[in-house]
């Protein structure tokens, strides 16, 4: 059997870092870091592409920092629209197979019912319309590609807002968060394995929204990291009753965020056959995974 070259982009992400863990038994995977291929250089990429002759792409690099994005668009189109683009135009001249994260931020993120991955877009910021445009890109381009549109990635490593509250719970009495944007905390660990899963039960191309089940606001998620981490033995100086919930009018980014970001996940559930499990079962492995 030839053996699989598998190239994964933003190694050091919170995504990539697991999708190399995940995909090791898999293949030949190579992730390069920014020192060794600036992806928004075009021809990099290009030359790096031919040169390794990936038959899979496992692209979680991207422009994640919604709010600088506001002031740097160019930079955040090359990266989440005219890379995944260009990746997915030499995915289909090659036969290769292109996986690509996308977010709920591609939604306008009103209302209160869960998006459909059939549900009409609409970002309300530059980062959701970047991405909103790889995902295009992608679907046209005729390769074969799974893109996962997933919501509040956090993991044990990497900037997030679980390891910025257990940071903050260390050393404050009380906290302010926001209580009137809900979605899905996602483990970057869970987006690794379902993608794993998905390449080796050969799912079809398509959208498919990635998240645990159930839901809950920033302020909820605070809480339940500060009760779930001091069940765990962690040393806190903060009660999760401490944690007041404010309107996201008291919180101004220069970003605008949805407030609707629940995904609704039962079209890859049917496809894969499985049960995705709840945030809060999530939550409790991720906080272990922290303090060991
Ligand atoms: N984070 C979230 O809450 C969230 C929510 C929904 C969807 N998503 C999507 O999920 C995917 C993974 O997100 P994540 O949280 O894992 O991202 P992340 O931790 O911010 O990692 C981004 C990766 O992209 C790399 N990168 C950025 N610019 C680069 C450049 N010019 N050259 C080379 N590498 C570059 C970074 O490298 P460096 O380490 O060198 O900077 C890093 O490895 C993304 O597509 C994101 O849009 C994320």
């Amino acid at each position: 059997m030839a053996t699989n070259r598998i190239l994964v982009l933003g190694g050091s992400g919170q995504v990539g870092f697991e999708l190399i863990r995940v995909f090791s038994l898999q293949g030949n995977v190579q992730a390069p870091l920014r020192k060794e291929l600036d992806l928004t250089s075009e021809s990099a990429v290009t030359s790096y592409l031919d040169e390794f002759q990936p038959s899979l792409i496992l692209n979680a690099a991207a422009y994640t920092a919604v709010d600088k994005a506001e002031s740097e668009p160019v930079l955040a189109d090359r990266l989440n629209h005219l890379l995944p683009a260009q990746l997915s135009v030499w995915a289909a001249r090659h036969s290769a197979m292109l996986v690509h994260y996308s977010s709920d931020y591609v939604y306008p993120g009103n209302g209160t019912l869960s998006w459909m991955e059939t549900d009409p877009a609409g970002p309300c910021n530059e980062y959701g319309r970047s991405k909103l445009k790889g995902d295009q890109a992608i679907q046209s381009s005729g390769c074969q590609y799974h893109i996962f549109r997933t919501s509040w990635v956090y993991s044990a490593r990497g900037h997030n807002f679980m390891k910025t509250m257990l940071a903050l719970g260390k050393d404050r009495s009380a906290l302010k968060v926001v209580s009137d944007q809900v979605g899905a905390p996602t483990p970057a660990r869970l987006i690794a394995l379902v993608t794993l899963q998905a390449f080796l039960k050969l799912v079809p191309s398509g959208i498919y929204h990635l998240a645990p089940r159930g839901e809950v606001s920033w302020h909820g998620f605070a809480q339940a990291i500060f009760t779930f981490a001091a069940a765990k033995g962690m040393k806190l100086t903060i009660v999760p009753e401490a944690v007041e919930a404010i309107p996201s009018s008291d919180y101004p980014t220069p970003a605008q965020r949805p407030q609707n970001s629940r995904l609704n996940i039962t079209q890859l559930e049917l496809t894969m056959n499985c049960e995705l499990p709840s945030w809060e079962s999530q939550l409790q492995l991720t906080i272990e995974e922290y303090l060991s």
